[in-house]
């Protein structure tokens, strides 16, 4: 029987199904020997071919300067098993503490870039640093997806979706309106 983590390759104009929503996710990192990971909501899909993702990532962040020193990253699709890591992640710092042993992060390798994929995770999408002229001025990194992967099952994940105040919404229903869309739209 496959694993409930077994993954297939994924389209990277398709990596808007998962980010376009909104959910958190968890961001690896990886420069000379160090790795992080950080809990972030603040994104937005850009572009879907190349796959564009913008990211805020603060300053004071450890996070930021291993992706600044190596000008990649992963981003990470937690589901709703994974919500007290998520706030735990969020909420220290890897100057601090290792998350991967204290938050039992199971990792495996990336093929297009050095930092480690999250295993437990619904979809994992490898990154480059695409433009970085909004970075000083608004912490924002444009990213390219280089490369994809997602489970297959569940089609529609429990993906996370922070509120604020300590406080997510877990993804729910989806509903369909395809017949209302132009073609070249949807
Ligand atoms: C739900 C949640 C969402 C967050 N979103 C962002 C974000 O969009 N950008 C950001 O810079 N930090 C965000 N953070 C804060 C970082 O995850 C936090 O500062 C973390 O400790 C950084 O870890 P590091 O220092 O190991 O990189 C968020 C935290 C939580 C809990």
């Amino acid at each position: 029987m496959p694993s409930r983590h077994a993954k297939a390759d994924l389209p990277l104009d398709q990596v808007r199904r998962f980010l376009e929503p909104g959910p958190v996710i968890l961001l690896t990192s990886y420069w000379k020997g160090e790795r992080d990971v950080m809990t972030l909501g603040w994104h937005t899909v850009m572009e879907f071919t190349p796959a564009l993702v913008g990211c805020v990532i603060a300053r004071g962040n450890h996070s930021r300067a291993l992706v600044e020193g190596s000008g990649e990253c992963a981003i990470n699709l937690p589901t709703r098993g994974m919500a007290d890591a998520v706030a735990s992640i969020g909420n220290c710092s890897g100057t601090e503490v290792d998350k991967f042993a204290a938050f039992a992060l199971e990792t495996e390798p990336g093929e297009q870039v050095g930092a480690p994929l999250l295993r437990r995770c619904h979809a994992q999408f490898e990154c480059r640093v695409h433009d970085r002229r909004l970075v000083d001025e608004y912490d924002f990194f444009v990213l390219e997806v280089v490369r994809a992967r997602a489970a297959t099952t569940p089609r529609n994940p429990r993906t996370l979706h922070y509120q604020g105040e300590g406080r997510f919404m877990v993804a729910g229903d989806s509903i369909g309106r395809r017949r209302l869309f132009t073609a070249g739209k949807l």
